[in-house]
C-alpha cells in the first residue's frame, strides 16, 4: 500500500497531492479482489488518508491561494476516484466469471433416463390375435383360471369314467369334495360364453390354462390359449377352415397355408387336427401343428340348451406361446415363462 505517512503532509502543495494520488493508484493497481480493494479505498479515500487531510487543510490554505489549490485537491480525488471505479469494475468482472466458471453445469450432458422396458410378448401377441377377431365382429370372453369341473369336463362330454379325461393332466384343486380344478384348456368358456351370451355367438376367449406338464422347451405348466367360439344358424366347417385361414395369413403372413387332420375331441364332432404352414419356418417349408377344432359336437350344445336342429357352431383352441414360437423363432418356452426382461426388450413393443 501507500508509503505516504497517514497524518502528512503538512501543508498542500502539488507533489503532496501528487504524492497522495500516486500512493493511491498504486494501491488501487495492486488489488488483486473487492475485498482488498475496498482496503484501498478506506486507506486512500476515507477520513485519515492523504488526500482527506490534504482536503481539511484548505481551511488554512490563504484565500487568493483557495481556488488554485481546491481545484487541486479536488481533481486528485476525481482521479482516485475514477480508478477506483474502474478497477472495481475490473475486478467484479473477473469475480463473476470465477463464480460462473466455478458453477458451470454442461447441460448437453444426456442426463441419466428411466429405463423403457417391454411389454411380454405372449402379452402382445394375445393382443394382436384379439384385434384379428375383433376386427371380424368377435367378442372377447374371460372366463375363470380355477374353473369347476362340470365346465371344463362334462358339460364338454367328457363321462366320468371317459379315458380322454385322463388325456389331461389337470391339477385338481383340494378339497376334491368341491370338484375345482385349474382349467387345463380354455374350452370351458365355449360353455360359458353359451350360457351367458345370446345367440348367435361370435367370441374369442384368451387366457392362461394349467397342466402338469413338465418343464421343458416346449412344454410349460402354465400356457395361454386362445378359444374361438361361433354358435349361429347354417354354420359349417368351411366356416371354420375359411377362419383359421384368415387368422393364420394376418399372423404369419399371405403365403401361409393350413390343413385339418382328423383327430378326437369329446366337445368336437367331428374333430381336426389343425395344422399350419410356412415357407421360412426354422427347419424349411413344412407343417406345424398349430392347434385342435372342429364342429361343436350336439352334446354340447345341448347342455348350454341350444338346439342343435336349429343352431350348429365350431370352436378351435391353440397354444400361444406356440405361436410365438414359431412366429418368431423362439428355441426354448422356458424363456417365455422365466422373466429375463432381456427377453422381452428383444420384442420391445411390438410383435
Ligand atoms: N381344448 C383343446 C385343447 O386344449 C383344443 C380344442 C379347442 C379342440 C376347441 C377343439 C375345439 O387341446
Amino acid at each position: 500500500m501507500s508509503d505516504v505517512p497517514l497524518n502528512t503532509p503538512a501543508e498542500i502543495s502539488p507533489e503532496a497531492v501528487q504524492a497522495a494520488v500516486d500512493g493511491a493508484l498504486a494501491a488501487i493497481a495492486a488489488a488483486t479482489d473487492t475485498a482488498e480493494l475496498k482496503a484501498a479505498r478506506s486507506a486512500h479515500t476515507a477520513e485519515g488518508s492523504p488526500l482527506a487531510a490534504l482536503n481539511a487543510r484548505m481551511r488554512e490554505v490563504a484565500p487568493e491561494k483557495k481556488a488554485e489549490f481546491g481545484k487541486l485537491v479536488g481533481q486528485a480525488r476525481g482521479r482516485v476516484n475514477q480508478a477506483l471505479a474502474a478497477r472495481e469494475e475490473e475486478l467484479a468482472a473477473a469475480e463473476t466469471a470465477a463464480k460462473l466458471a466455478a458453477e458451470y453445469v454442461d447441460i448437453t450432458a444426456l442426463a441419466p433416463r428411466a429405463r423403457v422396458g417391454a411389454r411380454h410378448p405372449i402379452s402382445l401377441l394375445q393382443e394382436q390375435i384379439a384385434d384379428i377377431f375383433v376386427g371380424m365382429g368377435w367378442e372377447i370372453a374371460e372366463g375363470p383360471e380355477l374353473e369347476h369341473e362340470w365346465f371344463n369336463f362334462d358339460a364338454l362330454n367328457f363321462d366320468v369314467d371317459h379315458p380322454a379325461r385322463q388325456m389331461q393332466d389337470t391339477f385338481f384343486v383340494d378339497p376334491t369334495s368341491r370338484h375345482l380344478v385349474m382349467r387345463t384348456h380354455t374350452s370351458p368358456v365355449q360353455v360359458r360364453s353359451m350360457l351367458e351370451r345370446d345367440l348367435p355367438l361370435y367370441v374369442l376367449c384368451p387366457g392362461r390354462v394349467y397342466r402338469t406338464d413338465e418343464f421343458d422347451a416346449t412344454h410349460l405348466p402354465v400356457f395361454t390359449q386362445f378359444e374361438g367360439i361361433v354358435v349361429d344358424k347354417g354354420i359349417t366347417m368351411a366356416h371354420l377352415k375359411g377362419t383359421l385361414d384368415h387368422a393364420a395369413k394376418v399372423l404369419f403372413g399371405p403365403e401361409a397355408k393350413t390343413r385339418f387332420r382328423a383327430n378326437f375331441f369329446p366337445f368336437t364332432e367331428p374333430s381336426a387336427e389343425l395344422d399350419l404352414w410356412h415357407p421360412t419356418f426354422t427347419g424349411g417349408a413344412r407343417w406345424i401343428e398349430w392347434g385342435g377344432c372342429g364342429m361343436i359336437n350336439p352334446n354340447v350344445l345341448r347342455a348350454a340348451g341350444i338346439d342343435p336342429e336349429e343352431y350348429s357352431g365350431f370352436a378351435f383352441g391353440m397354444g400361444i406361446e406356440r405361436t410365438l414360437m414359431f412366429r418368431s423363432d423362439v428355441q426354448d418356452m422356458r424363456d417365455m415363462a422365466e422373466g429375463d426382461v432381456r427377453f422381452s426388450e428383444q420384442f420391445g413393443m411390438v410383435v
